[in-house]
């Protein structure tokens, strides 16, 4: 017979609450150790297993969402007790598990909890490898993801966290205000130290680090008489609040897709900057959403959370990378993410599909227009050169041709000379023969 593990009995590999291999991202409360509870908007767990089979445990009815080995995630609705997350069995081997619970807010109030997996008899869990950075995304509907298909899932912050190869989490609830308006209003200046919307207990800042954390505010607050004065120093208050948790995140305020309160926030941005905190910056949104990106007058769609992500994903990518060293694990790859053969430098290389055309492309930012070198990482073990065309933002500048290596193995680096613009460049190596580009394990990018 099946008990729930107490925190005593909790084993790495048993599928438990407190199974150390399962990772927990976002803010999780653990206070039971049965029944690990889901918060904010974008919360989820990551574990790897062995098996054919999984089940998870639920309390009460809840929804959430589940994706097996990087398949597109389901949609569990109004389910409890042990859930079925393989009507079909899976091949017998190492799988991996994402699950993210849908937020209790507005009139939904489901029981966001994680009870722990069930496994096939002698299957354990595995931990999986986690990822480095983490970027944290702090607003309203918008950042949770509201008339979105699939809510946090489908939102720019996951989205963009996504594309980076970064853990990431949306500290957001529909309806929220930067202030907390006299009149009502979750005021982001005191909840989002909380571990829920609606918590009075504290977040424990020691649980992460963000890296980088987002700031999309304000849209609400226009509805609540909030003044632009008021606005301004809560703002800039917030922003020495998050330092005060975050020593060394940069942080990015949003100009809202609206354009509300754009003085007041580029004002407290600059109050913190000339106060001595340089890693805090604005960020110039405009155009970044078109008509045809949004559900209605506020919200993006499906769409329109892709043309955030593909505004904001090349920008975070710079404040990741200050030594200018671009992987290709987190740049735009047409082909797979391989780690077979070793040497590589982060999480894995580039394998481009061996086809004319197959791209790898880098999104670097820089400070400054003018020259600068870049450094390709790559190992190609065939007999043969693979020619390519460097195109930088859009423009064929030249061709280059990346030499055989003696084996996959012997990761070699070519220099190159290129022109960059001030802010994000799209640096991108594209094939111009059958046999595709070699292996690429990283670009850097020298500072300038
Ligand atoms: C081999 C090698 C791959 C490489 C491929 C190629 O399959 O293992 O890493 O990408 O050859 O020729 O492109
Ligand atoms: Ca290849």
């Amino acid at each position: 017979m099946l008990t729930p593990a107490s925190p005593a009995a909790a084993a790495p590999g048993d599928g438990s609450p407190g199974d150390t291999n399962i990772s927990y991202l976002g803010r999780w409360d653990k206070t039971s150790s049965t029944f690990y509870a889901s918060n904010w908007a974008g919360a989820y767990l990551r574990t790897g297993f062995t098996g054919t089979t999984v089940r998870i445990r639920q309390r009460n009815s809840v929804e959430f969402w589940a994706s097996i080995d990087n398949r597109p995630f389901v949609k569990f609705t109004g389910v409890s007790g042990t859930v079925n997350l393989t009507p079909t069995p899976l091949a017998a081997g190492n799988h991996t598990l994402v699950v993210n619970y849908r937020q209790r807010a507005g009139s939904y109030n489901g029981d966001a909890v994680f009870g722990g997996l069930v496994l096939d008899a002698g299957a354990t869990t595995l931990a999986l490898p986690v990822r480095p950075k983490v970027l944290e995304f702090v607003g309203d509907s918008i950042t949770a993801g509201t008339l979105s298909s699939n809510l946090a899932l489908t939102d720019y912050g996951w989205l963009t966290g996504e594309r980076l190869g970064t853990e990431h989490t949306q500290i957001a609830i529909g309806g929220a205000c930067l202030v907390a308006a006299a009149d009502g209003c979750w005021g982001m200046e005191q909840r989002y130290f909380k571990i829920d919307a609606a918590s009075s207990a504290n977040w424990d800042f020691s649980r992460y680090q963000a890296n980088v954390v987002v700031i999309n505010l304000g849209t609400n607050d226009v509805g609540h008489s909030v003044t632009g004065a008021q606005f301004q120093s809560s703002y800039t208050a917030f922003l020495r609040n998050i330092r005060a948790r975050y020593p060394v995140a940069t942080i990015l305020a949003l100009k809202t897709f609206r354009g509300r309160y754009i003085t007041e926030t580029q004002n407290a941005v600059t109050a913190v900057n000339n106060a001595g905190d340089r890693n805090v910056f604005f960020v110039n949104t405009d155009g970044w959403l078109t008509a045809d990106g949004l559900a209605d007058a506020v919200h993006p769609n499906d769409l329109g959370h892709q043309q955030i992500t593909n505004r904001l994903a090349p920008i975070i990518a710079g404040y990741l990378s200050p030594s200018g060293r671009y992987e290709a694990e987190a740049a735009t790859c047409d082909g797979t993410i391989d780690s077979n053969h070793t040497g590589f430098s982060g999480s894995g290389f580039c394998n481009g599909t061996n086809a004319i055309g197959a791209a790898v492309q880098f999104s670097a930012s820089v400070a400054s227009a003018g020259s600068t070198t870049i450094a390709v990482r790559f190992a190609n073990a065939t007999a043969a050169v693979r020619p390519a065309d460097l195109i930088v933002n859009g423009v064929r500048v030249q061709a280059v041709s990346f030499e055989a290596t003696a084996t996959w193995t012997a990761w070699t680096t070519k220099t190159l000379t290129i022109q960059v613009n001030a802010g994000v460049n799209t640096i991108r190596f594209s094939p111009t023969t059958a046999g595709g580009l070699p292996n690429i394990d990283y670009l850097d990018v020298t500072p300038r």
